[in-house]
Protein backbone atom coordinates (compact mmCIF):
# COMPACT_ATOMS: atom_id res chain seq x y z
CA UNK A 1 0.00 0.00 0.00
CA UNK A 2 1.27 3.51 -0.83
CA UNK A 3 1.40 6.01 1.44
CA UNK A 4 -1.35 8.14 0.00
CA UNK A 5 -3.73 5.36 -0.11
CA UNK A 6 -7.27 4.89 1.37
CA UNK A 7 -7.57 8.87 1.97
CA UNK A 8 -10.33 10.28 3.67
CA UNK A 9 -13.50 10.87 2.64
CA UNK A 10 -15.64 13.94 1.88
CA UNK A 11 -16.78 14.30 5.72
CA UNK A 12 -13.31 13.54 6.97
CA UNK A 13 -11.85 16.50 5.23
CA UNK A 14 -11.34 20.30 5.60
CA UNK A 15 -13.13 22.25 3.21
CA UNK A 16 -9.57 22.52 1.27
CA UNK A 17 -10.50 22.58 -2.52
CA UNK A 18 -7.95 21.62 -3.67
CA UNK A 19 -7.59 18.69 -1.37
CA UNK A 20 -8.02 15.68 -3.07
CA UNK A 21 -10.17 12.91 -1.57
CA UNK A 22 -10.73 9.26 -2.17
CA UNK A 23 -12.50 8.69 -5.66
CA UNK A 24 -15.96 7.03 -4.32
CA UNK A 25 -15.98 4.93 -7.90
CA UNK A 26 -13.69 3.50 -10.76
CA UNK A 27 -14.62 3.66 -14.41
CA UNK A 28 -12.93 0.58 -15.89
CA UNK A 29 -12.92 0.59 -19.59
CA UNK A 30 -12.25 -3.63 -19.89
CA UNK A 31 -11.59 -2.97 -23.65
CA UNK A 32 -13.29 -0.68 -26.29
CA UNK A 33 -14.44 -3.84 -28.31
CA UNK A 34 -18.31 -3.19 -29.07
CA UNK A 35 -20.97 -5.99 -31.77
CA UNK A 36 -23.01 -2.29 -31.66
CA UNK A 37 -22.52 0.59 -33.15
CA UNK A 38 -24.70 3.71 -31.46
CA UNK A 39 -24.54 6.68 -32.33
CA UNK A 40 -23.83 8.67 -29.01
CA UNK A 41 -21.14 6.50 -28.09
CA UNK A 42 -18.97 8.05 -25.35
CA UNK A 43 -16.02 6.29 -25.74
CA UNK A 44 -13.20 8.12 -27.46
CA UNK A 45 -13.43 9.31 -31.36
CA UNK A 46 -10.28 7.42 -31.69
CA UNK A 47 -10.78 3.77 -29.83
CA UNK A 48 -8.04 1.33 -28.61
CA UNK A 49 -6.92 -1.52 -30.06
CA UNK A 50 -7.27 -5.02 -28.51
CA UNK A 51 -3.73 -5.60 -28.80
CA UNK A 52 -2.70 -2.58 -26.36
CA UNK A 53 -5.40 -3.82 -23.88
CA UNK A 54 -4.08 -4.78 -19.82
CA UNK A 55 -3.87 -7.97 -19.51
CA UNK A 56 -5.78 -10.01 -16.91
CA UNK A 57 -3.01 -9.58 -14.31
CA UNK A 58 -3.12 -5.92 -14.87
CA UNK A 59 -7.01 -5.16 -13.98
CA UNK A 60 -6.07 -7.49 -11.42
CA UNK A 61 -3.18 -5.35 -10.15
CA UNK A 62 -5.68 -2.32 -10.88
CA UNK A 63 -8.48 -3.96 -8.63
CA UNK A 64 -6.38 -4.17 -5.68
CA UNK A 65 -5.06 -0.62 -5.93
CA UNK A 66 -8.37 0.92 -6.23
CA UNK A 67 -9.11 -0.81 -3.06
CA UNK A 68 -6.39 0.26 -1.05
CA UNK A 69 -7.20 3.68 -2.57
CA UNK A 70 -10.32 3.94 -0.38
CA UNK A 71 -12.41 3.33 -3.91
CA UNK A 72 -15.55 1.87 -3.15
CA UNK A 73 -17.82 1.15 -6.12
CA UNK A 74 -16.10 -0.53 -9.71
CA UNK A 75 -18.01 0.10 -12.91
CA UNK A 76 -17.21 -2.73 -15.25
CA UNK A 77 -17.43 -1.09 -18.69
CA UNK A 78 -16.36 -0.75 -22.27
CA UNK A 79 -16.97 -1.06 -25.27
CA UNK A 80 -18.66 -3.87 -24.13
CA UNK A 81 -17.19 -5.46 -20.64
CA UNK A 82 -18.07 -9.18 -21.65
CA UNK A 83 -16.08 -8.96 -24.73
CA UNK A 84 -13.00 -10.16 -22.02
CA UNK A 85 -12.96 -13.56 -21.57
CA UNK A 86 -11.50 -13.02 -18.76
CA UNK A 87 -13.69 -10.96 -16.91
CA UNK A 88 -14.20 -13.61 -14.49
CA UNK A 89 -11.07 -13.01 -12.82
CA UNK A 90 -11.41 -9.22 -12.97
CA UNK A 91 -14.54 -9.63 -11.27
CA UNK A 92 -13.21 -12.25 -8.36
CA UNK A 93 -10.17 -9.74 -7.58
CA UNK A 94 -12.63 -6.64 -7.27
CA UNK A 95 -15.05 -9.31 -5.08
CA UNK A 96 -12.16 -10.02 -3.03
CA UNK A 97 -10.60 -6.97 -2.62
CA UNK A 98 -13.76 -5.83 -1.07
CA UNK A 99 -15.10 -3.06 -4.50
CA UNK A 100 -18.69 -3.11 -4.96
CA UNK A 101 -18.88 -4.75 -9.15
CA UNK A 102 -21.16 -3.33 -11.12
CA UNK A 103 -21.79 -4.69 -15.09
CA UNK A 104 -22.39 -1.89 -17.23
CA UNK A 105 -23.37 -4.25 -20.33
CA UNK A 106 -25.44 -4.61 -23.39
CA UNK A 107 -26.03 -7.68 -22.91
CA UNK A 108 -25.83 -9.08 -26.38
CA UNK A 109 -22.97 -11.45 -25.12
CA UNK A 110 -24.01 -12.83 -22.50
CA UNK A 111 -25.38 -16.46 -21.48
CA UNK A 112 -27.46 -16.93 -18.44
CA UNK A 113 -24.59 -19.67 -17.38
CA UNK A 114 -21.97 -16.80 -17.64
CA UNK A 115 -23.88 -14.20 -15.43
CA UNK A 116 -24.68 -17.14 -13.31
CA UNK A 117 -20.56 -17.93 -12.57
CA UNK A 118 -20.31 -13.74 -12.42
CA UNK A 119 -22.64 -13.49 -9.58
CA UNK A 120 -20.78 -16.50 -8.11
CA UNK A 121 -17.64 -14.72 -8.42
CA UNK A 122 -18.98 -11.74 -6.37
CA UNK A 123 -21.28 -9.74 -9.39
CA UNK A 124 -23.28 -7.57 -7.62
CA UNK A 125 -24.91 -5.70 -10.07
CA UNK A 126 -26.13 -5.07 -13.87
CA UNK A 127 -26.56 -2.26 -15.37
CA UNK A 128 -28.28 -3.00 -18.92
CA UNK A 129 -28.44 -0.80 -21.68
CA UNK A 130 -31.49 -0.53 -24.31
CA UNK A 131 -31.96 1.50 -26.75
CA UNK A 132 -35.70 1.61 -27.44
CA UNK A 133 -38.89 -0.40 -26.45
CA UNK A 134 -39.45 -0.82 -29.98
CA UNK A 135 -37.66 -3.72 -30.92
CA UNK A 136 -36.98 -2.71 -34.90
CA UNK A 137 -36.35 1.17 -33.96
CA UNK A 138 -33.89 -0.68 -31.05
CA UNK A 139 -32.01 -2.66 -33.34
CA UNK A 140 -31.70 0.05 -36.12
CA UNK A 141 -30.46 2.79 -33.27
CA UNK A 142 -27.73 0.03 -32.21
CA UNK A 143 -27.09 -1.49 -36.09
CA UNK A 144 -27.51 -5.28 -34.18
CA UNK A 145 -30.12 -7.13 -35.33
CA UNK A 146 -31.87 -9.61 -32.65
CA UNK A 147 -30.19 -7.07 -30.07
CA UNK A 148 -33.38 -6.25 -28.57
CA UNK A 149 -35.06 -9.48 -27.91
CA UNK A 150 -32.01 -10.43 -26.32
CA UNK A 151 -31.56 -7.61 -23.91
CA UNK A 152 -35.39 -8.23 -22.52
CA UNK A 153 -34.18 -12.03 -22.29
CA UNK A 154 -30.76 -11.32 -20.10
CA UNK A 155 -32.85 -8.96 -17.85
CA UNK A 156 -35.21 -11.74 -17.27
CA UNK A 157 -31.98 -13.89 -16.24
CA UNK A 158 -30.68 -10.96 -13.88
CA UNK A 159 -34.19 -10.76 -12.13
CA UNK A 160 -34.36 -15.00 -11.53
CA UNK A 161 -30.72 -14.75 -10.52
CA UNK A 162 -32.03 -12.17 -8.18
CA UNK A 163 -29.62 -9.57 -8.69
CA UNK A 164 -30.38 -5.80 -8.92
CA UNK A 165 -31.16 -4.19 -12.38
CA UNK A 166 -30.53 -1.27 -13.17
CA UNK A 167 -32.01 0.29 -17.08
CA UNK A 168 -30.07 2.47 -18.68
CA UNK A 169 -32.33 4.05 -21.26
CA UNK A 170 -30.08 6.72 -23.73
CA UNK A 171 -32.91 9.48 -24.69
CA UNK A 172 -32.85 11.15 -27.50
CA UNK A 173 -35.62 12.56 -30.91
CA UNK A 174 -35.36 8.90 -32.07
CA UNK A 175 -36.91 7.04 -29.44
CA UNK A 176 -38.52 10.05 -26.97
CA UNK A 177 -41.81 9.37 -27.39
CA UNK A 178 -41.73 6.01 -25.85
CA UNK A 179 -40.68 6.89 -22.71
CA UNK A 180 -43.98 5.69 -21.10
CA UNK A 181 -43.38 2.42 -22.34
CA UNK A 182 -39.82 2.26 -21.75
CA UNK A 183 -40.65 2.65 -17.84
CA UNK A 184 -43.37 0.14 -18.16
CA UNK A 185 -40.54 -1.99 -19.57
CA UNK A 186 -38.30 -1.42 -16.46
CA UNK A 187 -41.08 -2.00 -13.98
CA UNK A 188 -41.95 -4.95 -15.84
CA UNK A 189 -38.55 -6.39 -16.30
CA UNK A 190 -38.16 -5.96 -12.34
CA UNK A 191 -35.32 -3.44 -12.60
CA UNK A 192 -35.01 -1.32 -9.58
CA UNK A 193 -33.88 1.37 -11.27
CA UNK A 194 -34.13 3.36 -14.18
CA UNK A 195 -31.50 5.95 -15.75
CA UNK A 196 -33.37 8.28 -18.21
CA UNK A 197 -30.21 10.35 -19.76
CA UNK A 198 -31.04 12.55 -22.51
CA UNK A 199 -27.80 12.07 -24.58
CA UNK A 200 -24.52 14.51 -24.03
CA UNK A 201 -23.38 15.93 -27.10
CA UNK A 202 -19.15 15.22 -27.02
CA UNK A 203 -17.09 12.39 -28.52
CA UNK A 204 -19.28 10.06 -31.27
CA UNK A 205 -23.19 11.79 -30.29
CA UNK A 206 -21.38 15.25 -31.40
CA UNK A 207 -21.25 13.84 -35.23
CA UNK A 208 -25.03 12.74 -34.64
CA UNK A 209 -26.36 15.66 -33.11
CA UNK A 210 -28.84 16.59 -35.45
CA UNK A 211 -29.99 13.06 -35.60
CA UNK A 212 -30.59 13.36 -31.91
CA UNK A 213 -31.45 16.63 -30.71
CA UNK A 214 -35.00 16.66 -29.20
CA UNK A 215 -37.24 19.60 -29.69
CA UNK A 216 -37.48 21.42 -26.56
CA UNK A 217 -41.12 20.90 -26.47
CA UNK A 218 -40.53 17.17 -26.83
CA UNK A 219 -37.97 17.54 -23.76
CA UNK A 220 -40.45 19.08 -21.45
CA UNK A 221 -43.01 16.30 -21.87
CA UNK A 222 -40.43 13.84 -20.67
CA UNK A 223 -39.82 16.22 -17.49
CA UNK A 224 -43.83 15.86 -16.56
CA UNK A 225 -43.74 11.95 -17.73
CA UNK A 226 -41.07 11.11 -15.20
CA UNK A 227 -42.27 13.56 -12.44
CA UNK A 228 -45.71 11.73 -12.54
CA UNK A 229 -44.13 8.16 -12.88
CA UNK A 230 -41.72 9.09 -10.13
CA UNK A 231 -44.86 9.63 -7.45
CA UNK A 232 -47.17 6.24 -9.05
CA UNK A 233 -43.85 3.63 -9.10
CA UNK A 234 -42.48 5.07 -5.43
CA UNK A 235 -41.11 1.89 -3.67
CA UNK A 236 -41.31 0.28 -7.14
CA UNK A 237 -38.63 2.25 -9.48
CA UNK A 238 -35.93 4.68 -8.71
CA UNK A 239 -35.43 7.29 -11.57
CA UNK A 240 -32.27 8.58 -12.31
CA UNK A 241 -33.40 11.07 -15.13
CA UNK A 242 -30.57 13.34 -16.77
CA UNK A 243 -31.71 16.50 -18.63
CA UNK A 244 -30.31 17.67 -21.71
CA UNK A 245 -27.86 20.82 -21.53
CA UNK A 246 -29.09 22.21 -24.11
CA UNK A 247 -32.39 22.93 -22.78
CA UNK A 248 -30.88 23.52 -18.87
CA UNK A 249 -30.39 26.92 -17.13
CA UNK A 250 -27.09 25.34 -15.09
CA UNK A 251 -25.08 22.90 -16.25
CA UNK A 252 -24.71 19.25 -14.32
CA UNK A 253 -21.35 19.10 -11.60
CA UNK A 254 -19.72 16.49 -14.68
CA UNK A 255 -18.33 13.79 -13.26
CA UNK A 256 -19.35 15.18 -9.93
CA UNK A 257 -16.13 17.46 -10.24
CA UNK A 258 -13.21 17.34 -11.82
CA UNK A 259 -10.60 14.91 -10.03
CA UNK A 260 -13.21 15.10 -7.39
CA UNK A 261 -15.06 11.28 -6.92
CA UNK A 262 -14.83 9.38 -10.18
CA UNK A 263 -11.51 8.26 -12.12
CA UNK A 264 -11.04 6.22 -15.36
CA UNK A 265 -8.82 3.60 -16.63
CA UNK A 266 -9.01 2.88 -20.44
CA UNK A 267 -8.88 -0.92 -21.97
CA UNK A 268 -4.49 0.24 -22.16
CA UNK A 269 -4.26 1.73 -18.64
CA UNK A 270 -4.80 5.30 -19.14
CA UNK A 271 -5.73 7.19 -16.31
CA UNK A 272 -8.35 9.92 -16.81
CA UNK A 273 -10.42 12.29 -14.81
CA UNK A 274 -13.46 11.35 -17.28
CA UNK A 275 -14.21 9.04 -20.41
CA UNK A 276 -13.81 11.98 -22.78
CA UNK A 277 -10.67 13.76 -21.06
CA UNK A 278 -8.24 12.56 -24.03
CA UNK A 279 -10.10 15.45 -26.26
CA UNK A 280 -8.39 17.78 -24.87
CA UNK A 281 -5.36 19.36 -25.21
CA UNK A 282 -2.28 19.81 -22.86
CA UNK A 283 -3.38 17.11 -20.96
CA UNK A 284 -1.21 14.58 -19.58
CA UNK A 285 -2.23 11.02 -19.30
CA UNK A 286 -0.26 8.56 -16.97
CA UNK A 287 -0.49 4.59 -17.04
CA UNK A 288 -1.21 2.48 -14.40
CA UNK A 289 1.40 0.24 -15.59
CA UNK A 290 3.79 2.93 -14.91
CA UNK A 291 3.04 5.00 -12.13
CA UNK A 292 0.38 3.40 -8.83
CA UNK A 293 -3.06 4.55 -9.20
CA UNK A 294 -2.96 6.62 -5.70
CA UNK A 295 -0.16 8.95 -7.45
CA UNK A 296 -1.65 9.23 -10.47
CA UNK A 297 -5.16 10.28 -8.57
CA UNK A 298 -2.81 12.79 -6.27
CA UNK A 299 -0.34 14.33 -8.10
CA UNK A 300 -1.30 13.38 -11.98
CA UNK A 301 -0.95 17.01 -14.52
CA UNK A 302 -4.76 15.73 -16.03
CA UNK A 303 -6.09 15.44 -12.74
CA UNK A 304 -4.76 18.36 -10.86
CA UNK A 305 -5.43 21.05 -14.17
CA UNK A 306 -9.07 21.15 -13.47
CA UNK A 307 -9.38 20.02 -10.14
CA UNK A 308 -10.65 22.96 -7.62
CA UNK A 309 -12.40 26.24 -8.58
CA UNK A 310 -8.55 28.02 -8.71
CA UNK A 311 -8.44 27.19 -12.83
CA UNK A 312 -11.85 29.01 -13.21
CA UNK A 313 -12.42 32.15 -15.69
CA UNK A 314 -15.17 34.44 -15.28
CA UNK A 315 -18.26 34.65 -15.25
CA UNK A 316 -17.67 30.62 -12.92
CA UNK A 317 -14.72 32.33 -11.13
CA UNK A 318 -17.13 35.03 -9.11
CA UNK A 319 -19.83 32.79 -9.05
CA UNK A 320 -22.11 31.64 -5.94
CA UNK A 321 -23.04 27.81 -7.94
CA UNK A 322 -18.81 27.14 -8.40
CA UNK A 323 -18.75 24.55 -6.01
CA UNK A 324 -22.35 23.38 -6.82
CA UNK A 325 -21.63 22.46 -10.83
CA UNK A 326 -18.05 23.23 -10.80
CA UNK A 327 -18.13 25.04 -13.97
CA UNK A 328 -19.97 22.53 -15.85
CA UNK A 329 -18.35 20.02 -18.41
CA UNK A 330 -14.47 20.54 -19.84
CA UNK A 331 -15.11 19.14 -22.83
CA UNK A 332 -18.46 20.53 -23.32
CA UNK A 333 -16.66 23.51 -22.48
CA UNK A 334 -13.43 22.91 -25.16
CA UNK A 335 -15.57 21.13 -27.73
CA UNK A 336 -17.93 24.34 -28.34
CA UNK A 337 -15.37 27.04 -27.36
CA UNK A 338 -12.19 25.51 -27.90
CA UNK A 339 -11.14 26.27 -24.23
CA UNK A 340 -11.59 23.79 -21.80
CA UNK A 341 -11.44 26.88 -18.72
CA UNK A 342 -14.32 28.81 -20.49
CA UNK A 343 -17.74 28.10 -18.97
CA UNK A 344 -19.69 25.40 -20.41
CA UNK A 345 -22.22 27.02 -22.78
CA UNK A 346 -25.15 24.93 -20.87
CA UNK A 347 -24.65 27.72 -18.57
CA UNK A 348 -27.42 30.72 -18.91
CA UNK A 349 -24.44 32.88 -17.86
CA UNK A 350 -21.55 32.14 -20.34
CA UNK A 351 -21.59 34.45 -23.08
CA UNK A 352 -22.63 31.76 -25.74
CA UNK A 353 -25.59 30.22 -24.31
CA UNK A 354 -27.62 32.09 -26.14
CA UNK A 355 -25.90 31.00 -29.73
CA UNK A 356 -25.86 27.72 -28.15
CA UNK A 357 -29.15 27.21 -27.45
CA UNK A 358 -30.83 28.34 -30.97
CA UNK A 359 -28.39 25.63 -32.49
CA UNK A 360 -30.52 23.11 -30.90
CA UNK A 361 -33.86 24.98 -31.63
CA UNK A 362 -32.48 24.70 -35.66
CA UNK A 363 -31.31 20.85 -35.82
CA UNK A 364 -34.49 19.77 -33.51
CA UNK A 365 -37.10 21.10 -35.86
CA UNK A 366 -35.09 19.99 -39.50
CA UNK A 367 -35.60 16.40 -40.45
CA UNK A 368 -33.63 14.07 -39.05
CA UNK A 369 -30.12 13.25 -41.01
CA UNK A 370 -28.99 9.92 -40.95
CA UNK A 371 -27.01 8.54 -38.20
CA UNK A 372 -23.23 8.15 -38.64
CA UNK A 373 -22.07 4.93 -36.69
CA UNK A 374 -19.53 4.31 -35.44
CA UNK A 375 -17.34 0.94 -36.21
CA UNK A 376 -14.06 -0.42 -34.82
CA UNK A 377 -11.41 1.53 -37.49
CA UNK A 378 -13.89 3.03 -39.58
CA UNK A 379 -16.73 5.36 -39.61
CA UNK A 380 -19.12 6.43 -42.10
CA UNK A 381 -23.29 6.91 -42.90
CA UNK A 382 -25.73 4.33 -42.85
CA UNK A 383 -29.27 3.50 -42.77
CA UNK A 384 -30.83 6.36 -40.07
CA UNK A 385 -33.76 7.96 -39.20
FE1 LIG B 1 -21.87 27.11 -12.83
FE2 LIG B 1 -20.01 28.71 -13.91
FE3 LIG B 1 -22.56 28.88 -14.67
FE4 LIG B 1 -21.87 29.72 -12.26
S1 LIG B 1 -21.21 30.60 -14.23
S2 LIG B 1 -23.65 28.48 -12.75
S3 LIG B 1 -20.25 28.21 -11.75
S4 LIG B 1 -21.19 27.11 -14.95
FE1 LIG C 1 -15.15 15.31 -19.58
FE2 LIG C 1 -17.54 16.27 -18.79
S1 LIG C 1 -17.12 14.58 -20.16
S2 LIG C 1 -15.57 16.76 -18.02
Amino acid sequence: MTDSATLPREDETSNSETCARAPVGLLAELTHRCPLQCPYCSNPVDLERANTELTTQEWQHVMRQAAELGILQIHLSGGEPTARKDLEDIVKTAAEVGLYTNLITAGVLLTKERLARLQELGLDHVQLSIQDVDAANADRIAAYKGGSDKKREVAKWVRELDMPLTINAPLHRQNIDNLPAIIDYSVEVGAGRLEVAHIQYYAWALKNRAALMPTREAFMKTVEIVNEAKERLKGILVFDFVVPDYYAKYPKPCMGGWGRGIMNVTPSGRVLPCHAAESLPGLEFENVRDRPLADIWLKGQAFEMFRGTEWMKEPCRSCSRKEIDFGGCRCQAYALTGDAANTDPACSLSPLHQDWAQVAKEESHKPSPEFVYRRMGKSGPAAGA
